[in-house]
């Protein structure tokens, strides 16, 4: 019989809820997302995201059982991300959660949010091998992840400054395209050169994996204030250029970061892995390293509680429980998520 998860995920903006069977089955994956509230504040506003996920879980849990065709009584266990993220937002899953856990009498697994969207990779193509290199791009984090094995992921690499999707967000701000910016930046940029606009790529010393993109952010405002006075500014342009100038730098670090730990794989995630452009560049130039890509369809790269439950899938697997008293960690690393992983009671 198939072990069904329950997923909650409310670590930032994205109320969720899903249903997944044995790590690898979707039955459904519900996303309530505020977009349309946070978007007139140009970002999101922590206090308004905990109220709105207090509203939303519920009901999103509930369409997240009527869709899957299964009642409360058909899940194993309940996984919910209890951080990285916004403290208040977290809280509001991870109480659910512990909830429903206690009326059901089945087992609560607490996910870290990064490694959430890594096993959204896995979700897709279960048989990735191990050991492989995951970049996850997110609007908070910009991590690459060398994972040896289920319970072992390492962070080797993270942005000094500004995550890729802040880049993202930020760039589309100053170029007028609200937010989120990703998604906007991408759809101008189709209309654009990415070579016309001379942009810096910080590639930083040769062996490190972290990067850093707050001083091409900061090209971009030069370079737009310099056009705009001189009242030649294609935007379009602007936006390619600034889409390929992060995705050059990205791919770089994470194929030079598969080829250094001796890597099968390499797996994309996060919000700003829903980018075309930087799926492509990373396929074309992963290929050539002989290198097995793994990247899981936009839906999925995006947050969502199907990535949470097949995170939590493997955790339930090893038998690796949260106690009742688990706490909701804004800043929680991946090392401290699988250290103190086990509370086999
Ligand atoms: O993973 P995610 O949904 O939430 C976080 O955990 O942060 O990522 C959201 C980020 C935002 O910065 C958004 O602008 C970016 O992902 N994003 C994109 C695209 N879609 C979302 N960035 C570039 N291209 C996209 N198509
Ligand atoms: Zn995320």
């Amino acid at each position: 019989m198939s072990v069904l998860v329950l997923g909650i995920e409310t670590s930032c903006d994205e109320t969720a809820a899903a249903v997944v069977a044995d790590g690898r089955t979707v039955l459904s994956n519900v996303v309530a997302s505020q977009e349309e509230i946070h978007r007139r504040f140009g970002g999101v506003v922590p206090e308004v995201a905990s109220r709105q996920h207090l509203e939303a879980l519920n009901l999103a849990i509930a369409s997240a059982l009527a869709e899957a065709g299964v009642g409360f009584a058909d899940l194993r266990a309940v996984a919910v991300t209890h951080g990285p993220g916004l403290l208040g937002s977290l809280l509001v899953g991870l109480m659910a959660a512990k909830s429903l856990c206690l009326a059901l009498e089945i087992p609560l697994i607490t996910v870290n949010h990064i490694e959430a969207h890594i096993y959204a990779g896995l979700l897709v193509e279960p048989d990735v091998p191990f050991p492989f290199v995951a970049l996850v791009v997110s609007g908070g984090h910009t991590d690459i992840v060398y994972a040896a094995g289920h319970s072992e992921l390492r962070l080797i690499g993270q942005t000094r400054d500004d995550a890729a999707g802040e880049a993202f967000d930020k760039v589309a701000r100053v170029l007028g395209l609200g937010y989120p910016g990703g998604p906007a930046i991408e759809r101008l940029a189709r209309e654009g050169n990415p070579e016309a606009v001379p942009l810096p790529r910080a590639f930083l010393e040769e062996d490190t994996f972290d990067t850093s993109f707050s001083g091409l952010k900061t090209a971009v405002v030069n370079y737009l204030y310099r056009a705009r006075r001189e009242g030649r500014v294609n935007l379009a342009d602007v936006a390619a250029s600034f889409q390929a100038a992060v995705a050059e730098v990205l791919v770089a670090k994470a194929v030079a970061a598969a080829d250094a730990h001796g890597a099968r794989a390499l797996v994309l995630a996060g919000g700003v892995a829903a980018n075309g452009y930087l799926r492509e560049s990373l396929l074309k130039r992963a290929r050539k390293h002989g290198l097995r890509v793994v990247i899981p369809p936009p839906v999925l790269c995006t947050d969502n509680a199907a990535m949470v439950a097949a995170a939590g899938y493997y955790r339930f697997l090893r038998g690796d429980f949260a106690p009742l008293t688990a706490n909701a960690v804004a800043g929680l690393s991946l090392e401290e998520s699988f250290l103190k992983q086990s509370f086999k009671e």
